[in-house]
């Protein structure tokens, strides 16, 4: 297992977002969390990634308790994710974002420049490397953000949302590259809310509703699960 989820709970004040939530992420798969709106999906991210603290419950990476240790420890670990809302360095160039991943483990700057070009190259986007982030649109800045979180050099990584709110061709080229990090070795964990997309990216699929599991499967299982279709159309799902 690479990553393993125990009862986890968080509350914000009176209001539970995760309910004594249990998951296991599989090495060498796309795994994805969908569901509705403000089903606890990023809150979950984030105390996965040490962002926020769980009232309760565990996580494990690679079979090490991870569950109060701070996100730079955990990103050395080999956990990378990117985030729902850009979090990006708006004033710097698409190179400098992507190199600023490499310093968790290092501040000389030539030693990581292989690396980032390598990088660049995957996501086709070296010949805008000197370009202002702040300025691109939003498919390259989310490919930047997906850029600086592979120069953690991660064997995990997390996407929140980085399938979604494209032009369908633009959401057909990160499912591209979803496969293709597949492909590299790494294992990714992702959250979307566009059922087309995760449906052909997915081996396997969790559905969270209103903080609580109430399926998990294959895209093929998920499709035709009762359950799941209920809460998607009381939710008004697009698809
Ligand atoms: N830091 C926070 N403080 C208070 N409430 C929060 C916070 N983060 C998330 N929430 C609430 O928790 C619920 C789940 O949010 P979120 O995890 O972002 O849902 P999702 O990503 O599934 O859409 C929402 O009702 C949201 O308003
Ligand atoms: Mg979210």
């Amino acid at each position: 297992m690479m990553l393993e989820i125990k009862n986890v709970s968080k509350s914000f004040g009176g209001l539970k977002v995760l309910e004594n939530l249990s998951l296991t992420v599989e090495e060498g798969l796309v795994s994805s969390l969908i569901g509705p709106n403000g089903a606890g999906k990023t809150t979950l991210f984030n105390v996965i990634t040490g962002v926020i603290p769980a009232d309760s419950g565990e996580v494990l990476f690679l079979g090490e308790n991870i569950t109060r240790m701070p996100v730079h420890k955990i990103c050395r670990l080999g956990m990378a994710r990117t985030y729902q809302r850009r979090n990006l360095f708006p004033n710097l160039t698409v190179y400098e974002n992507v190199i600023a991943g490499t310093f968790k483990d290092t501040t000389s700057l030539k030693t990581r420049e292989g690396q980032v070009e390598e990088i660049l190259d995957l996501l086709e986007l070296t010949d805008k490397a000197d370009a202002i982030v702040s300025r691109l649109p939003p498919l390259d800045m989310k490919l930047v953000e997906l850029g600086r979180s592979l120069a953690t050099s991660p064997k995990l990584i997390l996407l929140d949302e980085l399938i979604g709110g494209l032009l369908s061709s633009e959401t057909e080229k990160i499912c591209d590259i979803v496969e293709t990090l597949q492909r590299e070795g790494y294992t990714i964990f992702q959250i979307g809310h566009e059922m087309r997309p995760i449906m052909r990216t997915s081996d396997h699929i969790c559905v969270l509703d209103r903080g609580r599991l109430i399926a998990r499967g294959s895209p093929d299982e998920i499709r035709s699960n009762e359950v799941v279709l209920d809460v998607y159309l009381e939710a008004g799902g697009d698809e």
